[in-house]
């Protein structure tokens, strides 16, 4: 996934396109249509009114790193702001500002809730970070629940009000680190999500693995959700096949652009009706944006 700047303001018409009854529809089921965003900028610069009023339900939170001590940073991504140490020696870090940002995130829905003038709004229940998996194998290796690595993702989990952590591995692919990580989250309380766009089986793998055994605790499975890419190097990617292969629903996502440059992604319009055929000819579980 390229890492590149989210501008929320001045997009908010584009954003509210995405709120279309197709999206806010329920599936078949009667869960909730996963609608999610990939947050690339600074959530410091985030506009949190705008988020929570554009439909989505899940924002996924870019740029955590873990060091090779265990420690967790934040890489900004973002012109004029700096890469933050968040969790060090299995203690929080990273200050009271960006806690009290990322919480309030999910905040608005508790403080309008049951309100019906603003019943659309704050409908964020989900938050997650998305990460890559370097040092997760060498890691893993000596990892125990008195580890930094595993107090450090407790604390950041409390701090932060996280729900999951997403793995956007492109590059490393180790199936057993992988699967270990996830379980080890797991147990600290967090959902693990996937967000592939090639290795099919080694994904595959990930998800029977992850999901072998009851490290999800009561709520479920640990590997509850998938956004597969379908841009750049997954554009020819079918959700359809990827469900078989993995034997779970997929959140197909795609890049989209504003009307000024078309010819880099989707336009909010087009990506809608991919989700809604999407949705008809596959029952995906969702549809997901990563803006530039
Ligand atoms: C759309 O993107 C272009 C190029 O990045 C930018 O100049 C323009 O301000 C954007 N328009 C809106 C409404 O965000
Ligand atoms: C944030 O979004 C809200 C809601 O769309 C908008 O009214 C407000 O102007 C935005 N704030 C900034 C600083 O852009
Ligand atoms: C790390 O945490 C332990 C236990 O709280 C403490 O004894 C130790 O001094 C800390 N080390 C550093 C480098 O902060």
């Amino acid at each position: 996934m390229i890492s590149s700047t989210l501008l929320l303001e001045g997009l908010l018409p584009f954003l509210l396109l995405f709120s279309t009854p197709i999206l806010a529809a329920r599936s078949d089921d009667d869960t909730p249509f996963i609608r999610s965003i990939f947050l690339f900028k600074d959530v410091l610069k985030s506009n949190t009114t705008a988020l929570q009023t554009s439909g989505f339900n899940t924002l996924i939170i870019f740029g955590v790193g873990v060091l090779a001590n265990g420690d967790i940073m934040y890489y900004s991504n973002t012109p004029g702001s700096s890469d933050t140490l968040i969790a060090s020696n299995g203690t929080y870090v990273g200050g009271d500002t960006l806690a009290a940002k990322v919480r309030s995130f999910k905040e608005a829905e508790e403080t309008t809730h049951g309100d019906d003038d603003v019943a659309a709004t704050g409908d964020v229940d989900r938050v997650e970070i998305s990460m890559n998996a370097q040092n997760i194998r060498e890691l893993m290796s000596t990892t125990t629940a008195e580890s930094i690595l595993y107090q450090n993702f407790v604390a950041l989990k409390e701090a932060w009000a996280l729900d999951a952590v997403n793995n956007d591995d492109e590059s490393i692919y180790d199936t057993a680190s992988t699967v270990a990580f996830a379980k080890m989250l797991g147990t600290a309380g967090y959902r693990y999500t996937i967000a592939p766009y090639t290795r099919t089986s080694f994904w595959a793998g990930v998800v029977s693995g992850a999901n072998s055994d009851d490290s999800g605790g009561e709520e479920g499975k640990v590997l509850d959700r998938v956004y597969l890419q379908l841009y750049d190097g997954g554009a020819g990617n079918r959700p359809g096949d990827w469900q078989t292969a993995l034997g779970m629903k997929v959140v197909p996502i795609l890049w989209v652009v504003n009307d000024s440059k078309p010819q880099f992604g989707q336009t909010p319009a087009q990506a809608g009706e991919r989700f809604a055929q999407w949705k008809e000819q596959d029952g995906v579980a969702g549809g997901g944006w990563v803006l530039e």
